[in-house]
């Protein structure tokens, strides 16, 4: 598909269904019927950047801030082991406190487990990828956001374009998973610079990509803003299914934020993976990126349980090994 396809397929809604019912196809017949369940730890709000859409902001005021420690970050991690999770993500916002030392260290220990490590802290040197890799860390989650140069610097005042690419080329030469994606909805974001996005996943080769509507956060400078549209994210992400064919797919939280049986869909239009959130429910309402979240009281086994009986509701099962792509 060039761009001229993906961008007819961006800009109607009459070929929704046979699109998704191609990328559901595509996703059945190249990752099967199994979906992937990754325990999501936020351990960290505290962020230096300034991202204009995140509630996680460093101008945001009005939030209270927190940092989980490395003792109840492992005990954290053992009980979602205990729960059968094969994949532990690490998120945070850009957070200094956590220097590659302490990194480090955490990822040794939490590799001591029967799992797969994914990191998801944002940009950093070379030098650190580097070092988290070698301490086992498989997996890395960059996002860019949105590959319009120009609509990236007015999003992202405090970061530079250039080094989140040079960020994404670091972590596939070192040999991560890298996980990438972008946002829907983004005031100005034309459907032309949705199409360039699906193909920069192709492009870096991407093996995971994420992709999610906008929600406008109160405490942000885009609180008026439209929130995105439900179906151009699913439109998007199943588009990135027919073009990647044999990648992994997260049916993301923020789809299932404006869309009641959001994750669903996804599931249903090429998505096969979800992330669970298995930390403590005392973080959840203040890692708050966006408003609205979902599961905001309910505990780990809780999630894990709802989540499975909707994945078995549709005829799908849940993956019993570490969820790598399938070459
Ligand atoms: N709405 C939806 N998604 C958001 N993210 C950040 N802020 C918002 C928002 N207001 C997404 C970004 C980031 C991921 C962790 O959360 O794409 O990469
Ligand atoms: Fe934290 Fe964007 S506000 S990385």
């Amino acid at each position: 598909m060039n761009k001229e396809e993906i961008t007819k397929f961006l800009s109607t809604d009459t070929k929704n269904e046979e699109l998704f019912n191609y990328a559901d196809k595509i996703r059945h017949d190249y990752v099967g019927d199994s979906v992937h369940l990754r325990g999501l730890i936020e351990f960290s709000n505290i962020c230096k950047r300034q991202c204009m859409y995140c509630g996680l902001r460093s101008n945001n005021k009005n939030i209270e801030r927190y940092r989980i420690l490395e003792d109840e970050l492992l005990e954290t991690v053992k009980n979602a082991v205990s729960l059968g999770y094969k994949t532990i993500v690490l998120q945070s916002g850009e957070d200094e406190f956590y220097t590659t030392e302490k990194l480090v260290r955490i990822i040794k220990e939490i590799k001591k487990f029967d799992i797969a490590l994914t990191l998801s802290i944002g940009e950093r040197e070379e030098e650190e990828y580097r070092e988290f890799k070698k301490a086992g860390a498989d997996r890395y989650l960059l996002r860019i956001e949105t590959t319009d140069e120009k609509l990236y610097k007015k999003m992202h005042p405090a970061s530079s374009f250039k080094n989140r690419i040079k960020c994404l080329e670091n972590l596939k030469k070192l040999g991560y998973e890298v996980g990438t994606g972008s946002l829907i909805g983004l005031p100005e974001q034309t459907i032309s610079s949705i199409a360039d996005d699906i193909l920069f996943f192709k492009e870096i080769d991407a093996d995971m990509v994420g992709i999610g509507p906008f929600i406008p956060h109160p405490n942000t400078p885009l609180k008026n803003s439209n929130e995105g549209d439900f179906n151009l994210a699913l439109k998007a992400m199943a588009l990135t299914r027919i073009l990647l064919k044999n990648i992994n797919i997260p049916a993301t939280t923020a789809m299932e934020t404006i869309n009641p049986n959001g994750r669903i869909i996804a599931l249903k239009s090429g998505a096969n993976v979800v992330m669970p959130n298995v930390g403590n429910t005392i973080y959840r309402k203040k890692y708050e990126i966006y408003p609205g979240k979902i599961c905001l009281n309910d505990g780990a086994q809780k999630c894990r349980n709802c989540i499975e009986q909707k994945i078995k509701s549709i005829d799908r099962y849940i993956a019993s090994d570490y969820g790598f792509r399938q070459k």
